[in-house]
């Protein structure tokens, strides 16, 4: 995997925003993957302010988040969607018609996963995801252990991932949440990944992703099988791969 190692956080998220803007130019109608938390939201404003500046063809793009949050209750504001639609899809004006992600609250999840991915391979499947990574090796919410053959997916969270989630929407009710998944296989099948990372708490799992075993216990090393995943890190993600850095 070629792995690329910015100097600082503004200028990761510059070229991961740039990645994503060239994408789009090089091909109007991508159906590309975006990813929620820390490390996207940066990289979503570089994108949003270079479409305030040159306002390029948006029209037909279409987007959508690799995970939601489910079994959401009523109110519920801070699902995967909304933070995508505030951060990147509202900002860059395209179609809302053309933000393709499954609904956090429904009574059939697997028919939604179903559509959700249905959709996706139905606009000519995924050209571009950007990925993040969990600190232990997470992909969506594909945690540790997941089968590698594993499809899209309503998928129990682990503790950790929903204790964060529950601190970011001040969430205290006792019902447990869950997660939509794109799985492993329909990762695999994306013809363009880049897997990205910024920050010191991801270095460790990082060099396990990039040179380590393969194995479900790390879901992202799966990733060293893609033929064409490339890895975005700042200085600090790549410290165990770098260490003179
Ligand atoms: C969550 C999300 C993932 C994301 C990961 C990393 O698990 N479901 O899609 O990649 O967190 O988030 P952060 O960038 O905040 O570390």
């Amino acid at each position: 995997m070629k792995v690329t190692v910015t100097r600082s956080e503004k200028e990761f998220d510059i070229a991961a925003g740039l990645k994503i803007v060239s994408q789009i130019m090089k091909k109007r109608d991508s159906v590309i993957g975006l990813s929620t938390g820390n490390t996207t939201g940066g990289m979503h404003g570089v994108v949003a302010e270079i479409y305030k500046n040159y306002s390029f063809d948006t029209s037909q793009v279409t987007l959508f988040g690799v995970d939601e949050i489910a079994k959401v209750p009523e109110g519920f504001k801070k699902t995967c969607s909304a933070e995508l639609l505030e951060e990147i899809v509202g900002p860059i004006g395209m179609p809302l018609s053309n933000f393709i992600m499954p609904r956090p609250q429904c009574d059939d999840y697997d028919a939604e996963c179903k559509n959700f991915i249905d959709e996706l391979n139905a606009r000519g499947g995924i050209d571009l995801q950007m990925l993040g990574i969990g600190i232990d090796g997470h992909l969506g919410m594909n945690l540790p252990g997941t089968d590698f053959d594993s499809s899209t997916r309503l998928t129990p969270l682990s503790g950790e991932l929903e204790d964060r989630i529950r601190r970011k929407n001040n969430y205290p009710a006792p019902a447990p949440l869950a997660g939509i998944t794109l799985g492993i296989k329909d990762i695999m099948n994306i013809r363009h990944i880049i897997l990205v990372a910024k920050g010191e708490s991801k270095a460790q799992i990082i060099e396990k992703a990039v040179n380590g075993k393969v194995t479900p216990d790390v879901p992202a090393s799966i990733l060293q099988l893609h033929p064409n995943c490339e890895v975005l890190l700042d200085s600090k993600a790549a410290e165990y791969l770098y260490p003179e850095n």
